[in-house]
């Protein structure tokens, strides 16, 4: 048996890959297990994205290697988005480099400015990316605790007190997932003065900004942000684009120089039509996001009503596609509540403690769902 690499030891299969293949099973029987799990956009991108997908396939060119940076009419496209949006001014010639979505820049940002032995400051809960490429590289995890009672936010007084020399990267994602809390200009203030003072490369990444969210804030809005932040953003949840692959990060030219020469050596640019589909959905109006987070608001009403049979309580005010709530003290953690739920009633929701060691006593429900889904849920879970 050849030995694969000894860094494959250190991450394990991902929590969602086992339960599907434990949901598959159930799904033998005869009623089909409902997965309120995964953050997979079920609504379909805009018609106009689907039409330039079409058209840009019999372009004559559309088979072949890209440039790396995308095509400049994409990065053109991504600057606008980012000026209509965000109030952020991203030179598209050096400022942007789209990527196969934020997954693929958390680790090409690693790749790019860790060594071994660095550390990098992790939230928990968290998006488990960030550890798990950080694990792959060698680098080591500092785990930072958000909590409910801080409003999901750092807490700089015990941060300033740990040893920070080794801190290379850290790592927020605001509107955070899993917990749907949304960033304050003054943190993103603070965040950006940290990593200043401390010479940390903040990465925010930043993919839940158009979903429930009136708001949508940049860390690259925050005057002096360009000196010591990285942005990364993306098309899978803002424009149902998950499969389509496109994301982006976007700063100063110097900082995205090393992360420009890791992705030349490893991929290159994306299919010439689904940048050209890309650019359509950059450019749609409000009206797109309003009519999207009009479905959102109706689903997150019925899982508002699902989460209160269950006696969990959501905390309030949370963005993004997804609701975090609290579960009753009765659950020694979210494991067992969650496997209860799917024994007796074939409803699947994610625990949080995949998320982190402070996730145990929360639960995750994805609103990728349609109404019926959730009603049908909810009359499960009544019936035991
Ligand atoms: C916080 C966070 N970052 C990044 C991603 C990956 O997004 P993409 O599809 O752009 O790679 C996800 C997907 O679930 C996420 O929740």
């Amino acid at each position: 048996m050849i030995q694969p690499a000894n860094r494959t030891q250190s991450i394990q299969e991902y929590y969602f890959s086992v339960k599907l293949k434990e949901i598959a099973q159930m799904n033998m029987g005869e009623v089909k297990v409902l997965n309120l799990g995964i953050g997979d956009p079920d609504m379909s991108p805009s018609e106009e994205t689907w039409n330039s997908l079409r058209e840009a396939c019999f372009h004559p060119k559309s088979h072949g290697y890209q440039s790396y940076q995308g095509i400049p009419a994409l990065r053109e496209g991504f600057s606008k988005w980012y000026k209509t949006y965000f109030n952020v001014d991203l030179n598209p010639a050096n400022e942007i480099l789209p990527l196969m979505g934020s997954k693929e820049g958390i680790m090409i940002t690693s790749l790019a400015y860790l060594n071994e032995g660095d550390e990098v400051l992790i939230p928990d809960p968290s998006y488990p990316t960030y550890k798990s490429v950080t694990n792959l590289l060698g680098g080591k995890i500092v785990s930072y605790p958000l909590s409910e009672s801080k409003n999901w936010q750092p807490d700089f007084v015990s941060l300033e007190k740990r040893d920070l020399s080794k801190v290379k990267i850290m790592w927020i994602n605001y509107p955070h997932m899993p917990t749907g809390a949304r960033a304050t200009k003054e943190l993103l203030e603070n965040i950006v003065a940290f990593g200043k003072k401390h010479k940390i490369l903040i990465v925010n990444d930043n993919p839940y900004s158009f979903i429930l969210n009136n708001e949508p804030l940049s860390i690259l809005s925050i005057d002096g942000a360009k000196d010591c932040c990285l942005e990364l953003n993306s098309l899978s949840k803002s424009h149902n684009m998950p499969g389509w692959r496109v994301g982006m990060i976007g700063g100063n030219p110097k900082m995205l120089e090393p992360i420009l020469k890791v992705k030349t050596n490893m991929d290159s640019g994306m299919f010439y039509p689904v940048q050209q589909a890309a650019i359509k959905a950059l450019s749609q109006d409000q009206t797109w996001y309003d009519s999207i987070n009009k479905v959102y608001q109706k689903r997150r009403e019925l899982v508002f009503q699902l989460l209160d049979l269950i006696k969990c309580k959501p905390s309030a005010d949370q963005s993004g596609m997804f609701v975090w709530a609290s579960i009753p003290d009765k659950y020694e953690d979210c494991y067992k509540l969650s496997d209860e739920i799917l024994q007796k009633t074939k409803v699947f929701i994610t625990p949080g403690g995949i998320f982190g060691d402070q996730g145990k006593k929360y639960i995750r429900i994805s609103l990728c769902s349609s109404e019926s889904v959730f009603k049908e849920a909810i009359e499960r879970i009544k019936r035991n």
